[in-house]
């Protein structure tokens, strides 16, 4: 059977930073694929092809069988051919995994990798640090009425809040949260020129690994010195987990442990980040919507839920099949690259009725911003409780916001979101 080929502009735009940054042409076209070729190869000049999976049900299917649907054997992130082949050659036994976490593992390492942190990241053991985690959001908030009226929310608030509650949970102190913020944006928006670390546009593969060589080993350096000293003086923090953890009988290879802090690190505060600012949004679009979450009384888990569906801030990971496998109707051949793209999945009109409107009384809200599976986000219930608790400290101290200029999203392919949110406000 001969695989379906997508049209050239749909292939072109999911591997384009620039239109999840404008994101409304980007959902028309992943609408299209939804609709038309849900699991179609596209085919672009600078990347190898792979099969997009636009609808929610593939993607479930695709991550709930990570036997045949591996993390570890090609980039877990779209990267383009030239990068490939110089992240493999930068990389021990050429695996091209600049880093080695959670994310790149397969079995059986995956899980005993992820079973040293599990339990710091289950509901029962974060109700003990939801006392911390009000304090940082009441700090939050004075720092935003400091303000007087006006502020750019996503950077002024919300870049900071999760990156100082995952800080605090691992162990890093309040002094090194700049530079690990400024790490991460590093990692991950290295494709926008506002974000990255030469502050200029990335024009070639080259350029970016070696970029992400230098974020990578500041990361290292730091970490190095945090597990010398938990080794040496145990805390209760997640940094003392890993530091003292042992697999297979030993303490954890440099590389994995690396991999571990940095995965820890990185993957909690953008991500909260870009949801947290994309509920704000809403709010400040929608008076009334404002009026009820307003209220301490609103519940607000389904504002919470609708929030990360409608941001989405993880907005793919890759897989490779390790076999002929059938999903969706077409044969998925041994070596195909996947592309599951969370930002379709959460708009699939199959799961989701009116998935452009904003709603946060969905009585059952199926978003899979968190993956699914065995890799399925270590920190979503953190990251819910964060969210929760800062609207709950938040909203009740203002009595109006606004927009106050033109919001603007991250260029990047793979973590998105607000990176401007400009609002006026006025306090209650
Ligand atoms: C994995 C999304 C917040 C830590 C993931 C995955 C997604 C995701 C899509 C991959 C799932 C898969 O492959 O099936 C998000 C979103 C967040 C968020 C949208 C915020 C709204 C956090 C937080 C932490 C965290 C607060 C805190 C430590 C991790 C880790 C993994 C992961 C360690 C790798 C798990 C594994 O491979 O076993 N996340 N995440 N994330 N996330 Fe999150």
């Amino acid at each position: 059977m001969t695989k379906p080929i997508l049209p050239g502009e749909v292939a072109a735009a999911v591997v384009d930073p620039v239109a999840y940054g404008e994101w409304d042409g980007l959902h028309q076209q992943l609408a299209w694929a939804r609709a038309h070729a849900p699991l179609a190869v596209a085919e672009n000049p600078d990347h190898d092809p792979f099969w997009l999976v636009t609808r929610h049900a593939d993607i479930m299917a695709i991550s709930r069988d990570p036997q045949r649907f591996a993390n570890g054997v090609r980039q877990t992130v779209l990267t383009n051919r030239e990068g490939e082949a110089l992240a493999r050659a930068a990389t021990p036994g050429n695996d091209g995994h600049l880093i080695r976490s959670l994310v790149q593992m397969d079995a059986p390492d995956h899980m005993k990798y992820r079973l040293l942190t599990q339990a710091w990241f289950a509901p029962k053991n974060l109700r003990i640090v939801e006392d911390r985690v009000r304090k940082l959001a009441r700090e939050a908030v004075d720092h935003m009425l400091s303000f007087d009226g006006e502020c750019d929310f996503a950077r002024d608030v919300a870049a900071h809040y999760p990156l100082r509650v995952i800080m605090d949970i691992l162990g890093v102190p309040p002094e090194d949260e700049p530079r690990m913020l400024m790490l991460t944006q590093q990692l991950f928006g290295s494709t926008d020129p506002d974000l990255n670390r030469s502050r200029e546009a990335i024009t070639s593969a080259e350029q970016a690994i070696a970029m992400l060589h230098y974020v990578i080993a500041d990361f290292e350096t730091y970490f190095r010195e945090l597990t010398a000293d938990r080794r040496a003086s145990p805390r209760e923090d997640i940094a003392t987990v890993i530091a003292n953890a042992t697999i297979d009988g030993g303490p954890i290879p440099d590389r994995e442990l690396a991999g571990y802090y940095m995965i820890v690190a990185t993957a909690g505060h953008d991500t909260t980040s870009a949801s947290t600012a994309g509920a704000m949004m809403e709010l400040a679009k929608n008076p009334a919507l404002f009026e009820r979450f307003r209220d301490a009384e609103t519940e607000k888990a389904g504002l919470i839920e609708e929030a990360i569906r409608w941001s989405t801030p993880v907005q793919h990971f890759m897989r490779s099949a390790k076999a002929d496998v059938e999903v969706g109707g077409q044969t998925i051949r041994e070596g195909d690259w996947l592309m599951l793209n969370y930002v379709s999945a959460n708009r699939d009109e199959a799961v989701f009725d009116d998935p452009f409107t904003f709603d946060p009384d969905r009585r059952k809200n199926q978003q899979i911003a968190f993956g699914f599976g065995a890799h399925v986000c270590l920190g979503q219930y953190l990251a819910r409780m964060e969210m929760r608790i800062l609207m709950e400290e938040l909203l009740p101290r203002l009595k109006k916001i606004e927009l106050a200029g033109e919001p603007a999203r991250v260029e990047s392919v793979f973590v998105g979101g607000l990176k401007r949110l400009p609002i006026r406000f006025e306090a209650a």
